[in-house]
């Protein structure tokens, strides 16, 4: 397995691939990888075959995260990271510093972003402004570097992967985007990095997401058709119970057009963001 640092030698290597008739799969992440993370590696894997190579980026893009978000305190083990990924049969890692995806930044000459400016205003851009300006920016700038045919995104991040899809169609990059199913632990509690964060009975209280989620389902079932504004309430009251619960939001929508819903039906799309303790939690599901 490569361990790339230098942005031009990634491009280097893909482009020596593509000239080969090589296809690249490849899997953006920011590290401190978990079994979520390496389900997409094996997504990858399966769409390039084992003639093609798959590529895994680490790298906590800070464009993404607010002043006051937890940027520095971002969980981070390269080397743990690394062993998981050569597990994984990936061919490459790309685990580039700030210094190669923002060159001239800290001096002021860095200033090209990429803005989806439609799905990215609700629910997670409402709640973290410029969070998506960084995220669209970095996986564009990581397709030019890695140049893959297929990449592969996590429906954990719903909005995010709907948005990476839009951006895709709209600025003509020449690549498939597959959104593979969310990993979760035993309890229903979906996998993500920051779940390291939940210590004692945070841990316990994290569950009240997918509990949400799980009461949300049944309540359709149920009525067929129930309104999204009662629902939201009950499900705000359902959630603080936990000591440590404080509910961001909850949004019923479309999962096509992210469009809110009046009516939450099966079928409709159920996101939400949750604070336990200081740790800032997202899942969703269809109903
Ligand atoms: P990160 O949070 O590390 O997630 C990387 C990829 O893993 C994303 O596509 C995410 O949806 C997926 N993922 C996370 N938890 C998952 C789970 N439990 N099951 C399945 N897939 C899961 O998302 C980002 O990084 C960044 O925004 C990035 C796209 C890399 C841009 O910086």
């Amino acid at each position: 397995m490569r361990i790339i640092t230098s942005a031009a030698a990634m491009q280097k290597l893909a482009l020596q691939w593509k000239r080969t008739g090589v296809k690249i799969g490849f899997v953006p992440t920011m590290g401190y990888l978990h079994a979520g993370h390496l389900s997409l590696v094996k997504r990858a894997r399966q769409a390039v075959g084992k003639n093609g190579k798959v590529v895994v980026s680490i790298y906590v893009n800070p464009t993404q995260f607010a002043p006051t978000e937890d940027l520095s305190k971002y969980p981070r083990d390269l080397k743990r990271d690394l062993k998981l990924c050569r597990e994984a049969g990936a061919d490459a890692v790309f685990t580039p510093g700030d210094a190669e995806m923002y060159p001239g930044k800290t001096e002021g000459n860095y200033s090209t972003y990429v803005i989806e400016e439609n799905l990215g205003c609700v629910m997670e851009g409402a709640s973290r402004p410029m969070h998506f300006r960084g995220v669209t920016t970095v996986v564009a700038k990581l397709f030019n570097l890695v140049l893959p045919d297929v990449s592969v995104f996590g429906q954990k991040d719903f909005q995010q992967a709907a948005i990476i899809q839009r951006m895709v169609k709209d600025l003509n990059f020449p690549l498939k985007i597959v959104v593979a199913p969310t990993l979760r632990e035993r309890d229903g509690l979906a996998m993500s990095s920051r779940n390291k964060y939940l210590a004692g009975d945070l841990r316990r209280q994290a569950t009240v997401l997918w509990c949400a989620i799980q009461i949300a389902k049944s309540i359709v079932e149920k009525s067929k058709s129930v309104s999204a504004a009662d629902l939201k309430v009950d499900l705000k009251k359902l959630i603080e119970i936990e000591p440590d619960a404080k509910l961001d939001y909850v949004e019923f929508f479309n999962p096509e057009t992210l469009q809110p819903v009046a009516q939450v039906k099966r079928g409709t799309q159920m996101a939400l963001a949750v604070f336990v303790g200081k740790t800032r939690l997202i899942d969703n599901s269809q109903l």
